[in-house]
């Protein structure tokens, strides 16, 4: 019964070849930003090279979120964010290049923590006047625990900034990656005129050529592209040519060349400087994510072994999105595909119950534009829709059983009750909560003091509450009334120890819905003065992650 029809494990098996070559042509990834430094403007850029759309500001243009009558998307505007994560796929050249879309706020980094689970690469996008910022080095560490190989974009170069080679010194000093550029701005921050483009490592830093880009109006297009030699480069731009050439040999003779197997390892990050806006350095982007990122590999399942995706299907699922538009408001589950081929209609395992699941309703979604999906394959995102069972971690598979390991949850930080304002609304209440907390939208606490009327919710940012509120209202109708706590940090304990823990003053103690149990402190000296106290009780830190 949750084995793929014979007639689809026959194509795969003949398919094995295209299979082959469909995964070596994909590359999926993420950017990871600091809010601000041009995700969304970047992320246009893209599709305009890859002829998605026609002129930038179609995706997220201000125009389109005028006309989205989502309340969903009123949030976003009103907070100036982006909470609904999507994955845009396109062509360019002979590859399929899967960007998935992060949350710009912090609040929200665990819903980018399990995007990163979900990708091979990230391109990690800084603004030239403001360098790293708090957000980006969260990420960053994010990125790093993960081991995906990350690709440095300065951004704004057409603005006034730092001086190139600083930018580079602050990401080696402040997060000890080695950045190795590719690509040299001619021109300082605020007079880009093009790119020199760095030879080999054993050129010594001689420059391979000049690109230069011309504006176009607004920056709406693709910025036309001329290409020099080194020497025509020199008559043209003078000065602005010998400081970067020069600043390309001291990169060289600092050992900062781009090398494959240092950058897969996450020790050094190719650079591209580039004008998001103006679409400057944009198809060099493109072309060292196809170029240098690693195409979809093994990921290891529960007992570590490595599923390759030669295997039979399987999937992870990392994001669940609600209430994404108000056309259509319903549940999609995100999966990655891991191994094999996806075929709409197929009929998969879902791990976690061992029951089947029809994948009839599958779709490919970005901004409010949703297409069917009939055929993916490994490293490609597919949503599907209306996926009750799903939550984030989850695996889904055809043949033999595999499970991947479930996603960490954060740290929470911030906790507060919850209830409907209203007793009628008890029942749906109750099945919102437990709908919110399935997809991770916050976790959920509970306990026999407390009981279910007014269950604890915990969360990485407060913003995520807002979330649960407004999704209350909206889908549920429910009103509720939210009363925040003085807890600031959560241990992990066990039944053994809780009793005990209970008993203290300013500590309670809960059952997440995962079955963990944990002990909540208003501040850090209430915990070190019990751990002083009591030191054979059970309090472990919870999974230390983007914090
Ligand atoms: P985000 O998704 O990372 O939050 O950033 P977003 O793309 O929304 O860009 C933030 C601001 O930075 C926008 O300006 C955008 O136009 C600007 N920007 C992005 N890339 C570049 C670039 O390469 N050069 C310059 N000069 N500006 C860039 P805004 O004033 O907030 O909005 P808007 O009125 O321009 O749309």
């Amino acid at each position: 019964m949750n084995s793929p029809s014979a007639g689809i494990e026959a194509r795969a098996g003949a398919s094995g070849g295209k299979l082959a070559e469909e995964v070596a042509r994909r590359r999926t990834f993420a950017v990871i930003s600091h809010p601000d430094a041009g995700k969304s403007t970047l992320t246009e850029a893209l599709a305009l090279h890859a002829k998605v759309i026609s002129e930038a500001g179609a995706i997220h243009g201000k125009a389109g979120r005028k006309s989205t009558v989502s309340d969903w998307m009123e949030m976003e505007k009103a907070r100036g964010i982006s909470v609904s994560s999507t994955a845009l796929q396109f062509e360019y050249g002979d590859c399929v290049i899967n960007l998935v879309d992060t949350p710009g706020h912090s609040d929200f980094s665990e819903d980018t923590y399990r995007v990163l689970t979900a990708v091979d690469a990230a391109v990690m996008l800084i603004d030239a006047a403001k360098g790293l910022e708090p957000q980006t080095l969260k990420l960053f560490q994010v990125a790093r625990d993960r081991g995906i190989p990350v690709i440095t974009v300065i951004n704004k170069w057409d603005r006034p900034g730092r001086a190139p080679l600083e930018l580079l010194d602050e990401i080696l000093d402040r997060i000890g990656l080695t950045p190795t550029p590719l690509f040299l701005p001619v021109g300082i921050a605020g007079d880009f005129r093009g790119l020199l483009r760095r030879g080999p490592a054993e050129s010594e830093g001689a420059p391979a050529e000049y690109i230069h880009f011309t504006r176009t109006a607004g920056g709406a297009t693709i910025a036309p592209e001329e290409h020099y030699t080194p020497e025509q480069a020199a008559d043209q731009e003078g000065e602005a040519w010998t400081t970067a050439a020069e600043e390309s040999e001291l990169l060289s003779a600092a050992g900062q060349d781009h090398d494959q197997e240092l950058f897969l390892a996450g020790q050094t990050s190719p650079v591209i400087y580039a004008s998001a806006m103006l679409n400057f350095g944009v198809r060099q982007i493109l072309e060292t994510l196809i170029e240098l990122a690693p195409p979809p590999g093994p990921r290891a399942d529960l007992a570590g072994t490595p599923r390759v995706p030669a295997d039979p299907f399987s999937a992870v699922v990392f994001k669940v999105q609600a209430g994404m538009d108000a056309a259509h408001r319903d549940r999609l589950a995100f999966m990655r595909i891991v191994s094999g081929e996806f075929e709409r209609g197929m009929v998969v395992t879902h791990a976690q119950t061992g029951r089947p699941f029809a994948t009839k309703y599958a779709l490919t979604v970005f901004g409010r534009d949703r297409t069917t999906v009939d055929t993916a394959y490994p490293g490609d995102i597919v949503g599907l829709v209306n996926a009750t069972a799903l939550a984030p971690g989850h695996t889904l598979f055809s043949d033999k059983k595999v499970e991947f390991p479930p996603i960490p949850s954060f740290a929470p930080e911030h906790f507060a009750t919850l209830r409907a304002r209203t007793a009628d609304k008890y029942k749906q209440f109750r099945k919102a909560i437990d709908q919110l907390d399935s997809e991770g939208v916050v976790q959920v606490l509970r306990n026999d003091t407390r009981g279910d009327a007014s269950p604890v919710l915990a969360a990485v940012g407060p913003m995520q509450f807002e979330v649960v509120t407004a999704r209350m209202l909206t889908e549920f109708n429910v009103e509720t009334h939210l009363d925040f706590l003085p807890y600031q940090l959560a241990r992990r304990t066990d039944a053994t120890s809780a009793p005990e823990l209970a008993r203290q003053r300013g500590v309670e103690v809960f059952t997440r819905t995962d079955g963990a149990m944990l002990a909540l402190f208003g501040d850090k000296w209430r915990l070190q003065y019990i751990q002083k106290e009591m030191p054979a009780l059970t309090l472990e830190p919870l999974v230390a992650t983007a914090d």
